[in-house]
């Protein structure tokens, strides 16, 4: 198949285009370069020995896409551009809107005037709120406590609505949970802008000497040891379940699929501590912090639906995750420039 994958050069994107070019897909790569850099191009290639066609071009273009769609036959689209800082969906909830959503629409639109019925979308475990039990199911309650996760929300509803209105498109919406690691060359992975939100990327940090200690915030939840529990996922592996999603939309009679993607294991952050620590021989100093403001105690996936339709096994566990993102963050301290 050739595949247009919207924000192609960013995290998941980059190691998602590694798998489809290894399985023999076609690559075009549209990314604004916001979030990325046009190195990781190199870098793909370096990998795969193909290099993806590039467009550097906003999703809310429409003449974007008129020159991708003339120039390229498309068969399906991999929809991971976007803004993703929770914090700072807070801060600027209409820059959200319109980056996350309105390009969508556009998006959308576009693929609608150029014949192209195949979507597969990121969307994020962040839709489920605070669940209300683990592990989480698919048909769970769906919930936002932020502008980000309520553009993941109402462009899983968008999608909806439009492959209900159109009978020839397909939607699959994929609902990642806590992606990390790197892929096993080092040539790849995740390289965050200023101070890192996340877990990992921040650990990462501390073991670089970058920053001096990481702030777990907060050690009274009602946990192993207090500490928040999360489902992390290999980005290998979440980057191969979108080839799996792509065949499953090639032969599904449905017109809408929606499937968790994690590998339905809970891990705190002082479990995720200490596997870092042993995987990459470095300390994490760490100090206990106040718990930090929308934070929920638990949450991982029941995978058995994606199990099931698409065959979808993690491969890797938390010491593969650590190792990677260590072989990573260690040979590319300035992240991919
Ligand atoms: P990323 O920032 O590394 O990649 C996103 C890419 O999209 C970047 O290369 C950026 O330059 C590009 N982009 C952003 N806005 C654009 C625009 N208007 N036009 C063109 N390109 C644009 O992020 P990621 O971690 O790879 O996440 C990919 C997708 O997965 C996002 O939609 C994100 O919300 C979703 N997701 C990520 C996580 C996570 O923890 N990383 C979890 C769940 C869902
Ligand atoms: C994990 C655990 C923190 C940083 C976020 C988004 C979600 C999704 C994935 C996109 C929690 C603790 C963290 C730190 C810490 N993204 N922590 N010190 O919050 O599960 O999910 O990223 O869709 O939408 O909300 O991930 O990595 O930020 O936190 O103690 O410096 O690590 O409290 O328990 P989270 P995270």
């Amino acid at each position: 198949m050739k595949v247009l994958v919207t924000g192609g050069t960013g995290y998941i994107g980059s190691h998602t285009c590694v798998e489809l070019i290894e399985s023999g897909h076609e690559v075009v790569i549209m990314d604004n370069l916001y979030n990325s850099s046009a190195e990781v191009l190199n870098r793909i290639e370096q990998i795969t020995s193909v290099r993806p066609a590039f467009y550097e071009a906003d999703i809310r273009d429409h003449a974007a896409y008129k020159k991708i769609f003339n120039e390229h036959h498309i068969d399906a689209v991999i929809h991971f551009a976007g803004l993703k800082a929770v914090g700072e969906s807070v801060e600027k909830p209409l820059e959200y809107y319109d980056n996350n959503i309105y390009g969508t629409l556009v998006l959308l639109e576009e693929m609608r005037n150029f014949h192209v019925n195949k979507i597969v979308f990121s969307s994020s475990a962040t839709v489920y709120g605070d669940p209300k039990e683990v592990p989480i199911r698919e048909d769970a309650e769906l919930h936002t406590t932020n502008p980000y996760g309520s553009t993941k929300l109402y462009i899983e509803q968008i999608m909806k609505d439009a492959a209900h209105a159109d009978s020839d498109l397909k939607v699959c919406l994929l609902r990642y949970f806590n992606p990390i690691g790197a892929h096993q060359s080092g040539l790849i992975g995740e390289t965050p802008n200023g101070i890192p939100n996340n877990l990992l990327p921040y650990v990462a940090q501390v073991a670089t000497g970058i920053r001096d200690y990481l702030r777990v915030w907060g050690n009274d939840y009602d946990t192993v040891d207090g500490t928040g529990v999360r489902d992390y996922i290999h980005v290998v592996d979440l980057a191969h379940g979108h080839l799996l999603a792509l065949e499953y939309l090639n032969k599904c009679e449905e017109n809408v699929c929606v499937f968790n993607l994690g590998t339905g294991n809970g891990y705190s952050v002082l479990q995720v501590v200490q596997a870092f620590e042993r995987n990459s021989g470095r300390k994490v100093p760490y100090q206990i912090c106040e718990r930090r403001a929308g934070d929920i105690a638990t949450c991982y996936a029941d995978t058995t639906k994606a199990r099931e339709l698409l065959g979808f096994i993690a491969k890797y566990d938390i010491d593969d995750m650590c190792r990677d993102l260590w072989n990573f963050a260690s040979k590319n301290p300035e992240g991919i420039q």
